[in-house]
Order: structure tokens, then C-alpha cells, then sequence
């Protein structure tokens, strides 16, 4: 047991599940960012609900939270082996004939990534919790939309943001659809599946592109 926990396969498939727990996170979370396009009411009202129902923040916020660490963990731990691998076999590795550049490439977009998790905790996430559980601040349920634009006065930070996005996209390209075969899923469906996966990874980054860019002009 101890032997399969520690083989390259539990480690892909630990890997998959982690990123399609947080591929649902993305699909939710890009959801309440987007009533903020729609609705100031509608964003303030669901923000609130999230922000202080016991459930979401003992339970779910913690889970997320460690799904993140565990996968970006659990990256750099199957890039070591998987480097060490290819140094000591590098003359099969024969790189772009066999494989493709996002492939190739997920330690670099994941880590962009994982920057962009540092500014955007730095820009929501500790003020949030800093207010609620540092501060006694009164509630304020109109708070959130107002917190939320702020942010996209900044030229500079949205263009990182855009940037980041950008490659969020490249790393779902492949993440997203290699962690269903990481799985064993494996039927008639799988190249349905394969489509599905390149349509959300290129139209949920552009999603949130879209909602930076609508709060940078918003503010101008
Ligand atoms: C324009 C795009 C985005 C906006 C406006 C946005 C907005 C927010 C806001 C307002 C929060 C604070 C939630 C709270 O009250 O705790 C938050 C938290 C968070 N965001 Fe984003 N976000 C965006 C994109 C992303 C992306 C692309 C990712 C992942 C790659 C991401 C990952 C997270 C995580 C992990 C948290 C902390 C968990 C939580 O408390 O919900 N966000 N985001």
C-alpha cells in the first residue's frame, strides 16, 4: 500500500483530483465574480452570504484552502521526479515530438499562477479576514462590491491580473483534460470530454479577464 501511495501513478491521480476540485472552485468562483457585471445588489448579497455563513467559512474555505496547497505541493514534488526521470533517461526524451508545450510547460504556468494566488490573497483574502476576525467592524452588507472594484482602479494590477489569467488558460488547456485520463477515464466519451475541457480552460480565464477589464474601464 505504502508502495502504490508512493508510485508516480498516486501521485498523477492525487494530482487530478485536486485539480478538478479546484476546477468546480473556479467554475463557482467565476460565477459570484460575475453577478458583479450584472448586479452591485446581487454581488453584495451572495458575498455576504459567503462570507458569513458557518458552513462555507469553517468547512468548505479551510477545504479549499488546503486543496491549493496540497496541489501546488504536490506539483513541484512530481516535477522533481519527473526531472530526475528524465535525466537519467534523457535520450528517449525526445521533448516537443512526444509532447506539447503547455505539457511541458505546466511547472511554469502553474507557477505564474501560484504568484498570482500571492496578490490576489494580498488584494482580497487577508483583508477579508483581517475585517472579520481581527477588526470588530460593524456589518456592512454593501461593503463587498465597493472592495472589489477598488482594486481595478489600479492600470498595473489589472494588466497582471489579465496577464495571469492568460496563463491560468494554458495551464487548464492541458491540466484539466490530462486529469481525467490521470483518472482512468478512459470510453467513448472521452473525446467529447476532451472538447469540454479546452472550451472551459479557454472560456473561464476569458471570463475573468473579461470582469477586470469591465471594472478597469468601469472606473475610468
Ligand atoms: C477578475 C477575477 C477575480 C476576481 C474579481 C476575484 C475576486 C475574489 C474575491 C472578492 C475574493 C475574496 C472572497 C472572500 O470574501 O474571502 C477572492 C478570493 C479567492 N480567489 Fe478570487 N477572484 C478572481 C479570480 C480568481 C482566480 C482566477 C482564482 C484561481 C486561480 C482565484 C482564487 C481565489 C481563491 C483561492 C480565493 C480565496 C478563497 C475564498 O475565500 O473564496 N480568484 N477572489
Amino acid at each position: 500500500m505504502s508502495g502504490f501511495l508512493n508510485s508516480t501513478i498516486a501521485r498523477k491521480f492525487a494530482m487530478a483530483l485536486s485539480g478538478l476540485f479546484l476546477v468546480l472552485f473556479l467554475a463557482q468562483h467565476f460565477t459570484i465574480n460575475f453577478t458583479s457585471v450584472i448586479s452591485k445588489d446581487l454581488f453584495n448579497d451572495i458575498s455576504h452570504f459567503m462570507g458569513t455563513n458557518f458552513v462555507v467559512q469553517a468547512f468548505l474555505q479551510p477545504i479549499l484552502i488546503l486543496g491549493v496547497i496540497f496541489h501546488f505541493v504536490m506539483g513541484f514534488i512530481l516535477e522533481a521526479k519527473n526531472r530526475s526521470a528524465r535525466n537519467i533517461s534523457y535520450v528517449k526524451f525526445n521533448g516537443s515530438a512526444n509532447s506539447s508545450w503547455m505539457s511541458r510547460n505546466m511547472i511554469y504556468s502553474g507557477l505564474v499562477v501560484l504568484a498570482f494566488l500571492g496578490l490576489h490573497f494580498y488584494d482580497f483574502w487577508f483583508p477579508e479576514m483581517v475585517h472579520k476576525y481581527f477588526e470588530s467592524n460593524p456589518e456592512d452588507v454593501a461593503r463587498y462590491y465597493d472592495e472589489l472594484v477598488v482594486k481595478f482602479q489600479s492600470p498595473v494590477r489589472t494588466i497582471l491580473y489579465v496577464i495571469s489569467f492568460v496563463f491560468l488558460s494554458l495551464h487548464l488547456i492541458h491540466g484539466f483534460s490530462s486529469s481525467f485520463q490521470s483518472v482512468g477515464w478512459s470510453n467513448k466519451y472521452a473525446k467529447g470530454l476532451r472538447g469540454f475541457t479546452v472550451a472551459y480552460a479557454i472560456i473561464i480565464p476569458l471570463g475573468f479577464i473579461f470582469i477586470a477589464l469591465f471594472h478597469y474601464i468601469n472606473n475610468l
